[in-house]
């Protein structure tokens, strides 16, 4: 009887589930959005609860879709938008309060506090991360001051706080598995890369009562069985990561030195830099790449907030295209070099700037500006992004070797060459460019021994098109002064 792999990628803006072939292939995919939540300025939620449905409605419809009989499935693995917040009651299993997403900014008052007073030498040093709203320590602080009666009840043990993995695991297997892995419990802030175990000190600067936490384990360990009457019931869920660390996996980026960026609703730039925990000097985060055995690889990663959520945003925000895949063909009918920059700072800048309050911006609109011209630099502006994120790592003294790319974005061929022009590197498109979906594969295939270790991992890779860069450096460098310069002023603002 066939055997696949189960993989849940519960993202920010929709959930999936996909089953693949032990060989790494799709087999069947389904997909679900839910609402995004915005019931301030810069602040974002989910309902925990439409989560959860969508997940459930999304394994449900793959197994009836596809024929494929749970007794066929190898292992099942989890991947989630990372740093995204809830807290539930242990007993009823119930949210105290909306989801509070990784994209919110509420708690950016907070963090600049944290700052003045000096404390973030010593929080970058213990989590490798930077003070800022992003990450979900500060989030979990304002829904214990906030919601009535919380605190109390956290203090009390009452209460459990988890990231997406967390939340999904506990509804999975109802109430016995309150765990999480290392690469999720290194984005929470509250999380000791170096030790690997929650941090007193940060659990105390936070405010966060220990009794809220989950245990933490390897991203290739047993997290539990699904519970009867669920989907996939009585399958084992062997493999849980962050989806941006699930995509290095998926992209076997396993040697020192290889990297992976993905384009979703952000885009994110991660770095293998094997068993050295890397302290940046340019402002990128030290992070647990995934640990297996015992055994953490380290990983530098950029954070980018808007990518495809800026393309999302010019088809529904400004309806100036009906289809993402518009982009391409109009970036095509437009030379590189059109003089306008688009800043999508829609909820802050991240990496290397981390600037919580700046906004979106465009510069350089002339008269007969058009269509055609904006929606180039939305996708300029990704690739713009990307080579800040290049650039801190150099500065660090990392260079990739390669940059192996995946992602809804990736689809867009014109996107891919002026990538990789504008970083002057090779860009390299795999296969499978769910490759989110596909390392948390790996994992539950890993634990469930489909595969012996990484080298039968390694070799499922396999690359669909190479991007070689073609422009001068003189135009590359004239380019990438215009969007600096774009940066440079959307920030004196
Ligand atoms: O850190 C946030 C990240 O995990 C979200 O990923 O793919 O949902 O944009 P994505």
């Amino acid at each position: 009887m066939t055997q696949y792999l189960l993989s849940i990628d519960q993202g920010t803006t929709s959930s999936r589930a996909i089953l693949f072939t032990l060989e790494g292939r799709i087999h069947a995919v389904e997909q679900q959005e839910f609402e995004q939540i915005y019931p301030d300025s810069g602040w974002v939620e989910h309902d925990p609860e439409a989560i959860w449905e969508s997940v459930k409605a999304t394994c449900q419809a793959l197994l009836d879709n596809s024929g494929v009989d749970t007794s066929q499935i190898a292992g099942v693995g989890i991947t989630n938008q990372r740093e995204t917040t809830v807290l539930w009651d242990r007993q009823t299993g119930k949210p105290v309060y909306n989801a509070i997403v990784w994209q919110d900014r509420r708690t950016a008052g907070f963090c600049q506090q944290l700052k003045a007073d000096g404390h973030e030498p010593e929080v970058t040093g213990r989590s490798g991360l930077i003070i800022d709203p992003y990450f979900s320590a500060t989030k979990i602080r304002w829904i214990l001051d906030n919601v009535e009666g919380v605190r109390e009840r956290a203090e009390r043990g009452e209460l459990a706080f988890g990231t997406i993995d967390t939340f999904l695991l506990w509804r999975f297997t109802e109430g016995r598995s309150f765990l999480t892995d290392a690469t999720n419990a290194s984005r929470t802030m509250l999380f000791n890369i170096h030790e690997q175990r929650w941090d007193p000190q940060l659990l105390k600067l936070f405010g966060v009562p220990e009794a809220l936490l989950p245990e933490v384990r390897d991203c290739a360990s047993d997290f539990g069985t699904i519970a009867g009457g669920l989907p996939a019931a009585g399958a084992t869920i062997g493999g849980v990561a962050g989806d941006q660390q699930a995509a290095l996996f998926g992209q076997t980026c396993f040697a020192e030195g290889t990297a992976k960026s993905t384009y979703g609703t952000g885009c994110f730039l991660i770095l293998n830099t094997g068993e050295r925990a890397l302290k940046s000097e340019h402002r990128l985060l030290t992070t647990v790449g995934y640990r297996l055995n015992g055994k953490t690889t380290y990983a530098l990663e950029g954070s980018i907030f808007i990518a495809g959520a800026a393309i999302q945003w010019l088809r529904d925000g400004l309806s100036l295209i009906r289809m993402a895949d518009e982009c391409e063909m109009l970036a095509e009918q437009t030379p590189v070099d059109h003089g306008v920059y688009l800043v999508p700072a829609f909820t802050g800048l991240g990496a290397p700037h981390w600037d919580p309050k700046a906004r979106g911006a465009m510069f350089g609109l002339t008269r007969d500006t058009g269509i055609k011209e904006i929606v180039t630099a939305g996708l300029q502006s990704v690739c713009y992004q990307t080579k800040d994120l290049q650039k801190a790592m150099e500065d660090d003294g990392e260079r990739p070797v390669a940059l192996r790319v995946d992602g809804g974005m990736v689809v867009n061929n014109w996107v891919l060459q002026f990538l990789a022009d504008i970083l002057g590197a090779t860009v390299d498109r795999p296969e499978v460019i769910e490759t989110t979906a596909l390392g948390a594969a790996f994992l539950a295939g890993l634990h469930a021994g489909v595969y012996q270790g990484l080298d039968d991992i390694k070799q499922l890779w396999r690359c669909e098109r190479r991007f070689e860069p073609t422009m001068s450096k003189v135009d590359r460098d004239r380019l990438y002064d215009g969007w600096l310069e774009a940066v440079r002023r959307l920030q004196a603002n």
